[in-house]
């Protein structure tokens, strides 16, 4: 121990030293060159990429829930197979984030028993109910649409095996958010109950999409930050605002209406104003009130408490493996 103590630079050469690499550091994000998992990191920028790539993983398991509810009554075969193909892909879009995050020095149990625990947030919108079928395609339309929105600039994040897994997402959220529009030009195009039906799910979703995107700029803890170092490369206002002019269109084209009277386009700032967001239920939502915090947690401690012997016996394969090849080596020795 005291010689450890002996050969570690005194403090005054270690913050030179950290200056040195804090000053190359910067100097590659402004340069727009990736980070990568062996290269020198500040302290916060690791913990806040930790942070986001550990609730966005959270999001996309947490995510598969809602719809999952549905795969057993989607109206047609192909309905049902685009669903299940889904599904899946939000699951993988979860390990392929999980795995990300692990680079950064996390374990997956550690990450998984933080939102387990209650500790790790994931995204709001996954704590309102799939009440009926045109939800599934709202859900594909908007929440994958603002997903889009929110995650096509992360493909340019300055952390690498984040900007990576996101190039992936991306082209999968895509399909996504074409087989909910499918779904609810279908609808919208069918009989007034199915009209209706698109409607209201509209009318549900709609609020809830735009709060996905974080609080408003001036209230957005780790925004500026964020935006220094390259990981977000639009505020949450800018991206929901790009959302709002993207959909107003897609909602007419629909013939359904925004449920927002005071939706108007602004000629002077070429973009669509909209009203106030309610600001109160985000934060209930997120202290754990929405509308199914509590089922959505219930079922993801039920599935990781069933699966417990599928990762022993994955640890029991592993280690029979581990002492087979070490029994080996020493024959061969
Ligand atoms: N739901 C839950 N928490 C949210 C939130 C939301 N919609 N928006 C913001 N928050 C949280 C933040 O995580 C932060 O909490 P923390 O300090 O405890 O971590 C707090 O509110 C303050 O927000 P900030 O604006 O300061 O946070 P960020 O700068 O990290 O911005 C973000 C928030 C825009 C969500 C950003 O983290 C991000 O872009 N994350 C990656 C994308 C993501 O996670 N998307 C989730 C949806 S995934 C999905 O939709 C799956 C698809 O298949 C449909």
């Amino acid at each position: 121990m005291y010689t450890q103590a002996l050969n570690a630079p005194q403090s005054d050469e270690r913050h030179l030293e950290d200056a040195d690499k804090s000053a190359r550091f910067e100097a590659r994000v402004a340069n727009e060159q990736r980070i990568e998992p062996n290269d020198w990191m500040p302290a916060a920028y690791r913990k806040t990429l930790t942070r986001q790539i550990s609730q966005h993983a959270h999001s996309e398991i947490v995510g598969m829930l809602p719809e999952g509810n549905w795969i057993t009554r989607a109206p047609t075969l192909r309905r049902k197979a685009a669903l299940l193909a889904k599904v899946q892909d939000e699951c993988g879009h979860g390990l392929y984030l999980y795995a990300a995050a692990e680079t950064l020095g996390s374990s997956r149990e550690e990450l998984v028993d933080q939102l387990l625990g209650g500790k790790a947030k994931y995204s709001s919108i996954f704590n309102y109910p799939t009440l009926t079928w045109a939800d599934i395609g709202a859900i594909g339309w908007l929440v994958d649409g603002a997903a889009i929105m929110n995650q096509i600039p992360l493909c340019r994040c300055s952390y690498g095996p984040y900007a990576r897994a996101m190039i992936r997402v991306c082209k999968e959220e895509s399909f996504h958010q074409r087989q909910g529009y499918e779904i609810m030009v279908t609808l919208s195009r069918g009989t007034d109950e199915q009209k209706a039906m698109a409607q209201d799910a509209l009318n549900r979703w709609w609020w809830p999409c735009l709060m996905m995107f974080g609080p408003p700029d001036q209230q957005s803890q780790h925004g500026n930050q964020s935006t220094r170092w390259k990981i977000k490369r639009f505020s949450n206002d800018e991206l929901r605002q790009k959302f709002v002019d993207a959909t107003v269109p897609q909602a007419r084209y629909l013939g359904l209406t925004m449920p927002d009277p005071e939706l108007r386009f602004n000629d002077a700032t070429q973009h669509w104003d909209f009203g106030a967001i309610d600001w109160q239920e985000f934060a209930d939502v997120l202290a754990g009130f929405g509308p199914c915090n509590r089922d959505r947690m219930a079922a993801r401690r039920k599935a990781h408490d069933d699966g417990a012997w599928v990762r022993e016996a994955a640890q029991a394969y592993a280690d029979k493996e581990r002492a087979r090849r070490a029994a080996d080596n020493a024959v061969a020795a």
